[in-house]
Parts: structure tokens; sequence; C-alpha cells
């Protein structure tokens, strides 16, 4: 099967074309920089720069992962902005790609699966999140909520839409994990504000099996939530990645230095949703990774 991917060139994406190819599939990638991310994706992968240059080889499925990095810098009114476009505009032109593929040969992608991200239900508390929780109303609901609105009018012409609301993704390579792993190494670690705000997180690879699985089940669509069925709280999380590199992580960081280091993007570390796959447990989808424990001790050890 022929899979298009946006964002392919990133963090999951990459992982996603290797296991796609070792599965005998073919990987097509849209990037920006075709011949910078060449050397980082499988020989097979064709890398073309925008999503309509795949017109002419059609593909059977789509994996929408482009987007600017939500931590990359302070959430100014001008990143807002570049947040929201780079992962709207390129939702929209699969959408494009879907609706001329249609009208030319009567024949679409089976599917497209769009990432989205647990910032969809905004700071929920202590509350337990399933795909029928609703979200509270902040920038990061308003971001994620685009995003889906921008993939759902795909389902016009033929193709099942699964949105991936994803949580933290732990492994080496890139990511939170990369960013925490120097200053716990050296013993520096320490949990967020009061620690009490949840962290639902997945490892890569079961992120990439959990894909899989919905680019192969006809009968799944709508909202997914993609973290493991053990979301922990930050403390928690501080005091198992601690234990793991076997360092203390005694430095917290207080609410108002992270408030004043980042301003609104400082939500991103001080709130959270304790958000449960429930939909993906449902559908019978099996989690390598269950526990932090057993995530950080396949990806440390
Ligand atoms: N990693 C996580 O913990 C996490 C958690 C929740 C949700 N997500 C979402 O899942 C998706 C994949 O995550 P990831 O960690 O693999 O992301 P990533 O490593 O940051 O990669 C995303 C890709 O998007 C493209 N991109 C970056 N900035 C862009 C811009 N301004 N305009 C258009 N394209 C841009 C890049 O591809 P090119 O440079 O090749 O164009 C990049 O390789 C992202 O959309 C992310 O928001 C990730």
């Amino acid at each position: 099967m022929r899979v298009l991917i946006t964002g392919g060139s990133g963090f999951v994406g990459q992982r996603l074309c290797r296991r796609l190819k070792e599965a005998g599939h073919r990987p097509l990638v849209v990037s920006r920089e075709p011949d910078q991310v060449r050397d980082r994706l499988p020989e097979e992968c064709d890398i073309r720069r925008s999503v309509l240059d795949f017109v002419d080889t059609p593909p059977d499925a789509i994996v929408n992962l482009a987007g600017e990095p939500i931590a990359a810098r302070r959430w100014s009114d001008d990143q807002k902005e570049r947040l929201i476009d780079s992962r709207v505009n390129i939702t929209r032109d699969l959408v494009t790609l879907c609706e001329q593929l249609h009208s030319s040969q009567g024949r679409t992608p089976r599917v497209m699966v769009s990432a989205s991200a647990m910032g969809y239900y905004g700071d929920q508390g202590d509350r337990e999140v399933t795909e029928e929780t609703p979200p509270h109303d902040e920038f990061a609901h308003r971001l994620c909520k685009r995003w889906e609105e921008a993939a759902l009018p795909a389902r016009d012409f033929d193709v099942r839409v699964a949105l991936l609301r994803i949580g933290l993704v732990l492994d080496l390579g890139g990511g939170s994990l990369e960013k925490m792993l120097p200053p716990f190494k050296l013993g520096l670690g320490g949990r967020f504000g009061d620690g009490k705000q949840f962290m639902p997180w997945i490892h890569r690879e079961d992120l990439v099996r959990a894909i899989l699985f919905l680019l192969e089940r006809d009968d799944l669509e709508g909202p997914f939530n993609g973290s493991a069925p053990h979301p922990v709280t930050n403390a928690e999380f501080t005091r198992t990645l601690a234990k793991q590199l076997g360092r203390p992580a005694i430095f917290p960081v207080p609410a108002i230095v992270l408030e004043t280091a980042f301003g609104e993007m400082s939500r991103l570390l001080l709130t959270g949703a304790d958000m449960r796959p429930a939909r993906l447990l449902e559908a019978g989808f099996e989690f390598q990774f269950e526990t932090l424990d057993a995530a950080l001790a396949d990806i440390l050890g």
C-alpha cells in the first residue's frame, strides 16, 4: 500500500516510515526540504515538497503529522498563528488532494489518520478523560479543534478519517524526553509546580503501532486518545524517571518561574488531563508498554 505521510521527517514520522517499509508498504513523504531529510528516511521513500505533488501517485492511505513544534518558542500572537496555520493548511491540502483524486479518478485513499493532541481537552484537573469528555476552552483546545475540523471534510470524498489525540511521545532521539534527560542525569530534575497535573504519555513504538492499527481497521473512525492506559502525574513522572536513572529529583521548579519564563506556553508544563485511550482499548488495541516504568526501562535500558 502507498502511504502518504506529512511530517514524515519528524520524530514520529521517521519511525512510522521505517515500520511501514518493513511491513512492505511504500512511504510517500511530504517535506519542506526533501534534500535535507532524505538521509533520515528509508531509501524507498518518495519525498516531495507538497501534498499536491502526489496527485500523479495516488496514495492508498494518509497519515497527517506535520506541524510547527508546539514548544519551540513563546506563544506570541504570531507564533500561535504559525502553530495553527502549519497544521491547518497542510491538512486542507490533503482534503484537496482527496477531492482531486475523487473527481479525476473516482478513487481516493481509503483512510486518513490525522494527528491531534491531548491539548484538545485543555486543562481537566484530576478528572478521568475519555474521547467523550467535553474540552476546556483555551488555546491548545482551539488549535486542536481547528486541526481536527480541517481533516473531517475528507469524509465527503469517501475517506475514513481517524483523529489521534496524541499524548507525550517518549523515546530517545527527540520529543520531550530528550529535553528532560540532561538535567535529570545531572540530578537536577524535579517536578513542575505542585506536580499534580497529569501527563498522558505513550512510547513512540506504541504510537506507531496505533497508527498502523487505525490504518488497517476499516471500522474505526472519529477521535482516538493516543496515550498509554496508565497516565501519571508530573510528580510520578519525575519520580519514575529519576529512579530509572538512579538519580535524585529534588529540585522542584515553582510554577511562577515557569510562568515568567514561558508565559502562556507554561500551561503545557503546569496543566494536563488524565487522558485514557478508551476507544483504542475498546477496539482491541494492545499496548506493548502499559506502564511508565516499563516504557522508560525499554527506552533507557
Ligand atoms: N512528540 C510529541 O510528544 C507529540 C505530542 C502530541 C502531539 N504531537 C503531534 O504529532 C505530530 C508529530 O509529532 P513529532 O514529534 O513527530 O513532530 P516533529 O518531530 O516536530 O515533526 C513534525 C514535522 O512537521 C514538519 N514541520 C515542522 N514545522 C513546520 C511548519 N512550520 N510548517 C509545516 N511543517 C512543519 C517538519 O517536516 P519538514 O521539515 O520535513 O517539512 C517536521 O518533521 C505533530 O504534529 C505534533 O504536534 C506530538
